[in-house]
């Protein structure tokens, strides 16, 4: 017997393509379900002027195979050289959707992000007053604060500061991995989302950990406690507005992830659909689907929500999902939930 869900064709509100042979295969993985995606800026080297974001966006477009249809809505990196104009005409263009924070060493490529905060502080201002989103990871990098307490600390020492120092300012919190960020979220108003991936609904850091190390698990923000991924899954299935989906979906080759300091990141974007239809179905919260991964976030950034659909089935037979990509620099391996997913993308 099959059961089937139609929603309004979702978006991914967090996604790094890359560049090269990479983006070539992994962009099709996106565009296949989803209409639009944030394309993170953390290139080597990064994506810091409008000119370079042009020169991505072309490239994007020049990948996406014949007859999909897809949109990239670019990132802008923020440095402590950001050039306010160059970012506010890239705004006004619509070249960029937002503007991405790395806290300098916080994650994948994040060396030329910022570590003095006061430096960006009139960059700040300008986006508050044009109306252009800040997406943040959400990290403090200080050696001597654990880094299962870095999301927490961050909010503390510097997402509230800033949110306090420049009033307008909209702000996205990345991949929320704690119930500390969904209970920030919850306090602040309107100019405040999170986006959630599908792997932080799913893993805890046990999974990580527990009878041998398992690098395919293993991302920035990394999987905190059962406790937190709790309050995550209550978040997203909740529907309410200001959380949705942000796969986050990274792809690093095996060699890069199975290493001895191996690279951070799961890639999702094969697999996302499904597993988010069985993780909300597991909650009794199919009807929250469409909103968190389809409506919520046009809805904060302003954007109508797409016209076309998708619909998803589920089957007797589990769903089989290929458990590698190719890709000229090296094989992908996909995320792997550890149990059968039934679902998939019809
Ligand atoms: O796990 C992650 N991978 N977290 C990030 O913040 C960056 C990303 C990447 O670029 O690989
Ligand atoms: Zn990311």
């Amino acid at each position: 017997m099959s059961q089937s869900l139609t929603l309004r064709r979702p978006d991914d509100w967090h996604l790094h393509l890359r560049d090269g042979a990479m983006l070539q295969a992994v962009l099709p993985e996106t565009a296949r379900d989803f209409a639009r995606a944030i394309i993170m800026p953390n290139l080597v080297p990064p994506v810091v002027t409008a000119a370079q974001v042009t020169a991505y966006r072309d490239r994007i477009l020049a990948a996406l195979p014949q007859g999909m249809d897809f949109k990239p809505l670019m990132t802008l990196y923020l440095t402590e050289d950001t050039d306010a104009d160059d970012l506010a005409a890239a705004h006004a263009s619509d070249l960029i959707t937002s503007v991405k924070l790395y806290p300098a060493g916080a994650t994948t490529n994040s060396a030329s992000g910022v570590a003095n905060f006061d430096k960006v502080r009139g960059v700040l201002e300008r986006m508050a007053e044009i109306g252009c989103p800040l997406c943040v990871h959400g990290e403090v990098t200080d050696a001597d604060i654990d880094i299962f307490d870095r999301e927490a600390v961050f909010i503390d020492r510097v997402l509230d500061p800033i949110r306090r120092a420049t009033p307008g300012l909209r702000v996205v919190m990345e991949h929320i991995t704690t119930r500390d960020g969904v209970d920030y979220v919850l306090a602040g108003g309107d100019d405040l989302g999170a986006t959630i991936t599908t792997h932080h609904l799913i893993i805890n850091r046990n999974h990580i950990l527990v009878g041998g190390i398992k690098p395919h698990y293993y991302c920035l923000p990394v999987a905190k406690r059962e406790e937190h991924r709790l309050a995550l899954r209550a978040a997203a299935t909740s529907g309410r507005s200001r959380f949705f989906l942000g796969t986050d979906s990274a792809p690093h080759t095996d060699p890069n992830k199975e290493s001895a300091c191996g690279c951070a990141g799961c890639f999702t974007a094969t697999n996302t659909m499904p597993l988010l239809a069985h993780v909300f179905e597991e909650d009794g919260a199919l009807d929250q689907l469409e909103a968190f991964a389809s409506l919520n976030g046009p809805a904060f950034y302003g954007l109508s929500a797409n016209d076309t659909q998708i619909t998803l089935t589920k089957s007797a037979n589990p769903t089989v999902f290929p458990s590698k990509i190719d890709t000229d620099d090296g094989p992908v391996t996909l995320f792997d939930p550890g149990y059968p997913v039934h679902w998939s993308v019809t």
